[in-house]
């Protein structure tokens, strides 16, 4: 029977077909120990000298890692082996017999494991924040699918900027200009007014010269948006989302977060309600533990670090000034200096993984913050139309899928839990 790692519990004391790469090997004069892959998972394959005859073992002892096999053998169960099973090798096929292969199971610098990302994608770590990445993606479709959200895509080539005109990815559009995407929030508030209540998952682009552990040039966000909804709602279902999405993967991938030796205790306890500070707060809280920062100045990430520590959840921090945010935020109805806006920060140190706000629903107000950011009025004119046409009160946000698959899956940085990332002078492979 044909099956897979994944599968391999259903068929105890029964004889199954494997195809698998060879992730590592050991062997001696009588017995050689595989460690076998298929992209489902790892399993040991055990070929005795004696079963398979001297020719075959032979072979087997000169396989060379990450050649590919067709494996025949004998599933038995195993409480030591981390996948509770282990393959006795009756018969081995080998389909291609590897050349050396560059990544070895020697430790190695990051800038040579980067080059080699095509391959790296393999390593068992690897395959276990892609997949903690696939399960946080499957979560986020069931959260919004059962809330009553609409999926709805927005463009990635667009003729204006979302979110300052500072990071930019400009190409040309045969005779015009254009821009990558930074964001589909402008697009979403359209659809919000269609559709009610939606979300986007799609890649976003930032011509940051940022060289952090949180920043990526390209990166995938989630962003869903809400018709009738005020600020304060939208923060309710943002604790509500990034709950389900810890509880799925701490139910779902229990071996990829074993395999990453993450500390689930931490995670355990992330249920909502999330705690919430006022910006004003954060600046005195961050004054008294002796950091130079005043009113008005936007935080860096140690500032961030600082606010999250204190708490063992991830924290909202609200009505920041209007002048270090988006154009598009609406105002605090009592202050004019600050807008109803939160970011998330996540705890252990990984910083902001949502940006959201209340969105300006006024026309003449929204015309006076183009003219204060020197948008052009013409770019944005279909913008401005959905204040022109039932004008409702709407909220949304949009959370960084690289920043909490790096949080979940307990990862340093960022550049390990997207495939193939984008990062300053890195456009390869
Ligand atoms: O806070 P940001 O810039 O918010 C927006 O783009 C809004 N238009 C979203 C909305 O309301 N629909 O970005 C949102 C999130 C951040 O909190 C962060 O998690 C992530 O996107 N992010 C990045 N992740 C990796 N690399 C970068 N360079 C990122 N920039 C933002
Ligand atoms: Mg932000």
């Amino acid at each position: 029977m044909k099956t897979t790692i994944k599968q391999i519990g259903k068929f105890v004391d029964k004889e199954v077909k494997l195809g698998a790469w060879l992730a590592n090997k050991r062997s001696s004069g009588k017995i050689a120990f595989l460690q076998l892959r298929d992209g489902t998972g790892f399993i040991q394959g055990v070929v005795v000298k004696a079963e398979v005859g001297e020719e075959k073992f032979q072979q087997v002892k000169d396989l060379t890692q990450e050649s590919s096999l067709y494996v025949t053998g004998v599933v038995k169960a195993d409480d030591r082996a981390p996948s509770g099973f282990e393959l006795t090798v009756n018969d081995i096929e080998i389909i291609h017999q590897a050349e050396d292969y560059p990544i070895t199971p020697k430790e190695h610098g990051t800038e040579f494991l980067m080059d080699h990302r095509h391959l790296w994608l393999r390593s068992k770590k690897q395959h276990a924040i892609m997949r903690i990445r696939n399960e946080i993606i499957r979560a986020t479709y069931e959260f919004f699918n059962e809330e009553g959200f609409v999926k709805v895509d927005p463009p990635i080539l667009t003729g204006s900027s979302a979110e300052g005109t500072t990071n930019l990815f400009h190409t040309k559009y045969f005779d015009e200009d254009a821009y990558l995407s930074q964001s589909g929030q402008l697009y979403m508030e359209a659809a919000a007014m269609a559709l009610g209540k939606v979300f986007s998952f799609g890649p976003t682009f930032r011509a940051e010269k940022s060289k952090t552990r949180r920043h990526l040039i390209e990166f995938w966000m989630i962003e869903p948006e809400m018709a009738f909804t005020d600020h304060e709602e939208s923060l309710e279902l943002q604790e509500n989302y990034v709950s389900y999405v810890i509880q799925s993967a701490l139910k779902n991938c229990k071996q990829e977060l074993q395999a990453l030796e993450r500390d689930t205790a931490q995670l355990e306890k992330i249920k909502a309600p999330f705690p919430r500070i006022s910006y004003d707060d954060a600046i005195t809280f961050l004054q008294k533990e002796g950091y130079e920062i005043t009113w008005g100045e936007d935080f860096g990430a140690p500032h961030e670090t600082a606010i999250a520590e204190s708490h063992d959840m991830p924290v909202f921090i609200t009505n920041y000034p209007k002048d270090i945010k988006a154009f598009y935020m609406k105002p605090h109805p009592e202050r004019e200096d600050v807008v109803l806006c939160a970011d998330l920060i996540a705890p252990e140190g990984y910083g902001e993984i949502i940006g959201g706000s209340q969105r300006i629903d006024d026309e003449e107000l929204l015309k006076q913050r183009f003219d204060e950011h020197s948008l052009s009025a013409d770019a944005y004119q279909w913008y401005l139309d959905l204040r022109k046409y039932g004008s409702v009160p709407h909220s949304g946000f949009g959370l960084g899928l690289e920043r909490t698959v790096a949080w979940i899956s307990g990862i340093e940085h960022v550049r390990e839990t997207i495939p193939f990332p984008r990062l300053l002078n890195r456009l390869y492979p």
